[in-house]
């Protein structure tokens, strides 16, 4: 694709959890220690929020991953949104308790129970992560208090982690769910890059791939991308993937805001700047831009652009992937 175009060994900002890419602020960090304690000291439950693509399922994924939890044996389930007899087989099958005892919960939580003695007396965690927690209903919540109960007179059996948008945190408040709030030990949100946290995390993607960010994106593009994606990786991700194949198509190997805006503009994109609401409207002076960018031509151009001399190179769909 564009790689080397740009003097990349790869895509830089690709939607895969690759952990050679594993971006650490300091709430990242923070978010990702707490984890990793929650998993190994065996509190009975942790939560962790953060809105859509701030990076939740990424930083389990490190947590699990990490050297500090090599010694946590763990289940892991992302589409939680089953009935109570289903998750109950679900997870009869992820620990391999037998088929009879996914037709009984009395006996899951038995076995279950005795699997977890057993793995403890020989010095192993078991944990059980649950991402996309939002999804969960009220009833599935239930569920997993009980879960949360399996205990010895000195410790929990099974940590339990549950990760998920923020509509987790507002169940939770419901008063029917006050039993499992109260189970819950350790609480941590993910918020949305800053602006610096922004600049860092796109540098060090492209620095990862083998490329010089500063010679990639201009210091106004970062900051438009910042305005536009909310500081949400993903969307940084997304915007910074289509400037990049937009700047190819223009046979720019510096991308500006000009281009940025535009690749806003095709991805419905708003900025929570009135000035670039405008921008994006049209209605400012390009030529006033430091950055001015050949995009900015003649709408025709703008739609398919044309480096002179070269075949045209059509733009592809724009990437609004969703995991
Ligand atoms: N700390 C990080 N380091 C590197 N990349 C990250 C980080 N956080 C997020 N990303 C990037 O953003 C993408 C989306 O992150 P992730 O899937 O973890 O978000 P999420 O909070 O789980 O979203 P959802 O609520 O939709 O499940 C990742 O695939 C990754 O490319
Ligand atoms: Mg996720």
């Amino acid at each position: 694709m564009y790689e080397r175009f740009y003097g990349l060994s790869e895509l830089p900002f690709e939607l895969t959890a690759n952990p050679k890419y594993l971006f650490l602020p300091a709430g990242q960090r923070e978010a990702l220690s707490i984890l990793q304690y929650g998993l190994l000291s065996a509190k009975s439950l942790t939560v962790l929020t953060g809105e859509a693509g701030t990076g939740k399922t990424t930083l389990v994924r490190a947590a699990l991953e990490s050297e500090r939890c090599r010694h946590v044996r763990c289940i892991y389930l992302n589409n939680p949104a089953l009935r109570p007899n289903d998750f109950i087989r679900l997870l009869a099958l992820k620990f391999d308790l037998g088929p009879e005892s996914g037709e009984s919960k009395p006996l899951f939580l038995e076995r279950l129970e005795r699997l977890l003695r057993e793995r403890r007396a020989g010095g192993e965690t078991t944990a059980l992560v649950i991402d996309e927690a939002q999804s969960l209903g009220v009833e599935l919540l239930e569920e997993v208090r009980l879960l949360a109960n399996i205990e010895t007179p000195s410790a929990k059996l099974l940590p339990l982690v549950l990760a998920g948008q923020p509509e987790l945190g507002a169940r939770l408040e419901d008063p029917s769910l006050r039993q499992l709030k109260q189970r819950v030990t350790l609480r941590c949100q993910l918020e949305p890059l800053g602006l610096a946290d922004t600049a860092d995390y796109m540098a060090s993607r492209i620095v990862t791939a083998g490329g010089v960010a500063s010679r990639i994106f201009s210091r106004e593009a970062v900051t438009l991308i910042h305005e536009y994606s909310g500081g949400i990786p993903r969307t940084i991700n997304v915007i910074c993937d289509n400037a990049l194949l937009s700047g190819m198509a223009l046979g720019r190997k510096n991308v500006g805001r000009a281009i940025v805006v535009e690749v806003c503009r095709d991805l419905h994109l708003k900025s929570g700047r009135e000035d670039v609401e405008r921008d994006q409207a049209g209605e400012l002076d390009d030529n006033a831009a430091p950055d001015r960018n050949p995009i900015e031509g003649a709408s025709s151009s703008r739609r398919n652009p044309v480096r002179p001399g070269a075949p045209p190179i059509p733009l592809r769909a724009r990437r609004m992937i969703t995991e």
